[in-house]
């Protein structure tokens, strides 16, 4: 695992209606949080200029935009997210997308993020799409795929993250969403895991959502996350 300031760990996924409605967040959360994550949602509701104006502001940006396209089309629109001046982009794990993002970095600090297998998908579903593989042996195949493409980075449940560290070795970014403190509300998640053992399990980033942003105070929510990070950390 990569060593941080643990408040550069959490990441708060911005998962809000409008851009107005993330700005009050972001204020609201001052120097509590210094990673956000933009996702398809917010960018289609003009969550790019957010994105650049955080990273003016001195914020880190993970933009979640889920990249998978023809080569050129991925290296294109890779440079436009660099430019941005976000520090995370995600793409689908497909070795084309992978190569041609990579390649499209240039002297840029922005990082790569590739999702292996989408969680709503499980064995049944992938042979409906017409893969040969099962979820596990998809993922494997698709993480190794990564770390050959240079991609810096997987996104992954808390729960794969053990094995996962196992399988990447110890210089991929494991990102992990899915993340409750022990007296939270699940939500819609089923499978989560609590700040200090997704960082002993191997994690290097955590997305949280709701627990921060549904809070009835978000900056003492993500204080107390960050705590529990750098107590495990
Ligand atoms: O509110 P909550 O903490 O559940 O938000 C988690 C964030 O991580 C959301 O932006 C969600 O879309 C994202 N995510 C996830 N599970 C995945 C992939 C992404 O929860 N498998």
């Amino acid at each position: 695992m990569i060593k941080l300031d643990p408040r550069d760990r959490l990441i708060v996924a911005l998962d809000l209606p409008s851009v107005s409605a993330a700005e009050a967040m972001v204020s609201r959360l001052g120097d509590a949080v210094s990673f956000y994550k933009i996702g398809m949602e917010l960018t289609y509701g003009g969550g790019l200029s957010l994105a650049r104006d955080l990273a003016k502001a001195g914020k880190k940006v993970f933009l979640d935009l889920k990249l998978h396209d023809i080569p050129n089309t991925v290296a294109k629109a890779t440079e436009q997210v660099a430019d941005l001046g976000a520090t995370f982009l995600t793409i689908h794990a497909y070795p084309q997308t992978m190569k041609a993002a990579r390649g499209a970095l240039g002297g840029s600090s922005l990082q790569l993020l590739a999702v292996t297998v989408m969680t709503s998908y499980d064995d049944t579903d992938l042979t409906e799409a017409g893969f040969a593989f099962g979820v596990k042996d998809l993922v494997a195949r698709r993480a190794r795929q990564a770390r050959e493409a240079g991609v810096h980075g997987l996104i992954l449940s808390a729960e794969e993250a053990a094995d996962m560290r196992a399988l990447v070795g110890p210089d991929m970014l494991l990102v992990t969403p899915g993340i409750r403190m022990a007296d939270d509300v699940l939500g819609d998640q089923k499978r989560v895991m609590t700040p200090a053992r997704a960082i002993a399990a191997g994690a290097d980033h955590l997305v949280v959502g709701r627990p921060v942003t549904q809070a009835a105070d978000p900056a003492a929510a993500a204080k107390a996350i960050v705590a529990e990070i750098a107590s495990a950390a």
